[in-house]
């Protein structure tokens, strides 16, 4: 298949790219570079653009005969989306309707979209189906839930099909320890506490130790990103064909495992045999207790995880950061 892979360059993006081109399909990376990275990705299948640009996508489509567009680019920061709102529902959502008319223009019908479990907020029920109630806590999951809105009315309106992913922490790096996670500003979990370690931050910051969970900080499903890059290329393979009913699936991409902020902690110490210099300090605005995803409906299609430990998750973002202390800008 043809693919249009929007912020291929990204973490999760790249990932996916590298587990696409290895199972046979072929793919054009669309990326702005603005928190994606040249190295994450082959120099070949990279055009350097935003999708805010129609006029670029549209070509795209066209010259390389897209059957299918898998869209990640997106801004993903919580914090900065309770900041600057109006930010995050242009970048993601505004952008992804143009996205999504370009595409009914160009007659390219299926799309594979990353969302996130920011999208369920705060509720009781866990793990979290993905019938769950929709409660976001930040602009971030609303952005990305009017997302959804749309490709499903799309859906019905315009023969649009499509696999709509809510992604719960994506985590790690590829075991051989040539790609790995590397945001600027970094404010991730996992690669602050590694940076703590290796002495590049005085300590992490633990936001907020008086939540309802076991030792009061917060709860995650940490899912490794070549699971998470396993899950995009069944989701593409099984898409229905435009035109079909059902239009698509949604999908959550989680171990259905979760883990507090102490024990990443922990694991850390584990695994690389150092102390982790923290404090607890205040909640932070916009985070839910606890996010933990029910899986079925992805593993009901052979979805096979490789890394369902946190320890296995912490390893190979260790020996990424430890390989490449300075990421992507080397
Ligand atoms: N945390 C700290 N200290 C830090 C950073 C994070 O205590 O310095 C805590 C957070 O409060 C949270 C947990 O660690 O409880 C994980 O935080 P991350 O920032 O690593 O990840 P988030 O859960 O906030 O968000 C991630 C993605 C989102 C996505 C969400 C879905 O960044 O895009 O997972 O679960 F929506």
């Amino acid at each position: 298949m043809k693919i249009l892979v929007t912020g291929g360059a990204g973490y999760v993006g790249s990932f996916a790219v590298r587990y696409l081109v290895r199972t046979g399909q072929e793919v054009v990376v669309l990326d702005n570079l603005c928190q994606g990275h040249r190295g994450a990705v082959d120099e070949k299948l990279l055009v350097v653009g935003d999708i805010a640009d129609t006029e670029l996508v549209g070509r795209l489509l066209d010259e390389h005969r897209i059957e299918a567009v898998m869209h990640f680019a997106a801004a993903t920061n919580v914090a900065e989306s309770v900041e600057d709102p109006r930010y995050h529902y242009r970048n993601n959502t505004a952008n992804t309707l143009g996205l999504l008319e370009t595409m009914i223009d160009h007659d390219v019908r299926k799309i594979v979209f990353s969302s996130t479990a920011a999208t369920y907020g705060a509720t009781d029920e866990m793990p979290l189906r993905e019938d769950a109630p929709k409660n976001p806590v930040c602009p971030y999951g609303y952005s990305k839930l009017a997302i959804e809105w749309m490709i499903q009315v799309f859906s019905h309106a315009y023969g649009l099909s499509y696999a709509i992913l809510r992604y719960f922490n994506a985590s790690g790096a590829a075991e051989d320890g040539s790609h790995g996670e590397w945001h600027k500003p970094e404010t991730h979990l996992i690669p602050l506490i590694i940076e703590a370690v290796q002495g590049k931050r005085d300590r992490v910051e633990i936001y907020g130790s008086d939540y309802e969970t076991k030792d009061g900080t917060c709860l995650r499903d940490y899912v490794h990103v070549e699971d998470l890059a396993q899950a995009h290329e069944i989701a593409i393979t099984t898409c229905p064909e435009p035109g079909s009913t059902p239009g698509g699936r949604i999908m959550n991409i989680g171990t259905g495992g979760g883990n507090t902020v102490l024990e990443v902690v922990e694991a850390v110490e584990g695994v690389t045999g150092k102390k982790v210099p923290y404090t607890i300090t205040g909640r932070r605005p916009g985070d839910p207790a606890r996010l933990v995803a029910s899986n079925d409906r992805l593993l009901e299609l052979g979805w096979k995880p490789r890394f369902p430990n946190i320890e296995d998750v912490v390893r190979t973002a260790w020996e990424w950061h430890c390989k490449h202390p300075n990421g992507y800008d080397d």
